[in-house]
């Protein structure tokens, strides 16, 4: 067993993990936080996305001992501080950007990283940030919608699904 010592969604976490614990093993059963989905065993649907020290990673390819020391988010850090959605979150209710939800925690944290790096993305940057993420309901179009919506632009001209 390994000793870590990590901060998630701002709380201390301090434990003993098997070396080759995966960041979505660890998040989802010792954790409970279980937002971050597992929606493949190829790393490619990102629905494990989550932000380690800022920049976006998909969980299931992590070995949790290597975010000793690191700050780590996921979804069910990214309501504002009253509870209530944050801008990306309202934005994918008020677009419609999601169905089934299954992808949503990740392609809202992968909304989040792109807005940090493109704060005003083009709908050809969203779509190819996005190829990382998986949706099998929605058809994107409204994701992507939602998406140049949260980031404060006019979506009228985008076709909606
Ligand atoms: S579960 Fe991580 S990419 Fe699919
Ligand atoms: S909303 Fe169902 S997989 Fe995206």
């Amino acid at each position: 067993m390994v000793d870590i010592t990590l901060t998630v969604n701002g709380q201390t976490v301090i434990r003993s993990v098997k070396p080759n614990t995966l960041m979505t093993d660890f998040l989802r059963e010792d954790l409970r936080l279980t937002g971050t989905h597992v929606g493949c065993d190829t790393s490619q649907c990102g629905a494990c996305s989550i932000h380690v020290n800022g920049a976006l990673v998909k969980a299931c390819t992590l070995f949790v001992v290597e975010a000793d020391g690191a700050e780590v988010a996921t979804i069910e850090g990214q309501a504002n501080a009253d509870g209530s959605l944050n801008a990306i979150q309202q934005a994918f209710q008020d677009h419609h950007g999601l169905q089934c939800g299954f992808c949503t925690p990740g392609m809202i944290m992968a909304t989040a990283a792109l807005l940090k790096e493109t704060p005003k993305p083009t709908e050809a940057e969203v779509r190819h940030y996005l190829e990382g993420n998986i949706c099998r309901c929605t058809g994107y179009h409204n994701i992507v919608k939602a998406i140049l919506a949260a980031s404060g632009q006019d979506v009228s001209a985008v076709a909606a699904e």
